[in-house]
């Protein structure tokens, strides 16, 4: 068995956060979830803490992130996004609270379609951002937006994003890895082992990479 982490998880109730915390727990460590609604997770263990909240504006980040070793984001709020940038917001507040508490490691899940700083989205992807995915763009523009702040704002902090595709809550497809052009759709629940496996990946630090099922 690994040796025990605590993670502190924001979107533990969503599609991949379920999926990531019950496979956090079944590898021995332990999970504080932040959530706003507690009868969604459907998970029960005796190595999970269970914290109501809203982001932004989570009452004791600094207490939650005592001692914990792993933040991991998989918030998401298509409609609310629309309207603001609450992704963003929370990720100004949870940043100075890391460094309050001495806590560096930080994965954020956003999407394939989400374009990282300095960088130019592929036409396909392009074409698709602006045609079939386009009523998820306020939630890509606030990616964009905390990709930005991670970017410019954050370098003294081990944060990665995740720019994930998802497809289904299929069963596995296989070993999702880590890569900066190649693209697969996962299913949520190899979506939430790549992010378990990749916020222990010091190699996976300052970057903002896709990933696929292909072999390099
Ligand atoms: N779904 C996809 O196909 C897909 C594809 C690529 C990338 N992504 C990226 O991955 C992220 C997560 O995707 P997902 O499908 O796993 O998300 P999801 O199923 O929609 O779950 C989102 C999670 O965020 C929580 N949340 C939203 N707003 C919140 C708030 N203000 N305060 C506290 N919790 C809040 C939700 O809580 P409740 O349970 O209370 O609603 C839920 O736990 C998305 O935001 C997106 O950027 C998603």
């Amino acid at each position: 068995m690994n040796q025990q982490k605590t993670f502190l998880v924001f979107g533990a109730t969503g599609q991949t956060g379920q999926h990531f915390t019950a496979l956090a727990l079944k590898q021995g460590h332990k999970v504080r979830a932040v959530v706003r609604n507690a009868g969604k997770l459907a998970i029960t263990h005796p190595d999970l803490a269970v914290h109501p909240g809203a982001v932004p504006g989570v009452a004791n980040l600094d207490e939650l992130l005592q001692d914990t070793d792993f933040v991991v984001c998989m918030l998401g709020d298509a409609q609310m996004q629309k309207q603001q940038k609450v992704n963003t917001a929370f990720v100004h507040e949870l940043v100075p609270a890391m460094r309050r508490a001495g806590v560096s490691r930080f994965l954020y899940q956003a999407g394939g379609l989400s374009k990282p700083p300095g960088s130019k989205l592929s036409l396909p992807f392009r074409i698709i951002k602006g045609t079939v995915a386009r009523s998820f763009i306020g939630q890509h523009e606030d990616n964009e937006s905390v990709m930005e702040y991670l970017t410019h704002e954050a370098g003294d902090i081990e944060w990665m994003v995740h720019r994930a595709g998802i497809g289904s809550n299929g069963p596995s497809k296989g070993t999702l890895k880590r890569s900066s052009t190649a693209f697969s759709i996962g299913t949520f629940e190899d979506v939430a082992a790549y992010n378990l496996h990749t916020v222990m990946d010091p190699s996976a630090i300052h970057t903002c990479d896709l990933s696929t099922y292909r072999q390099p």
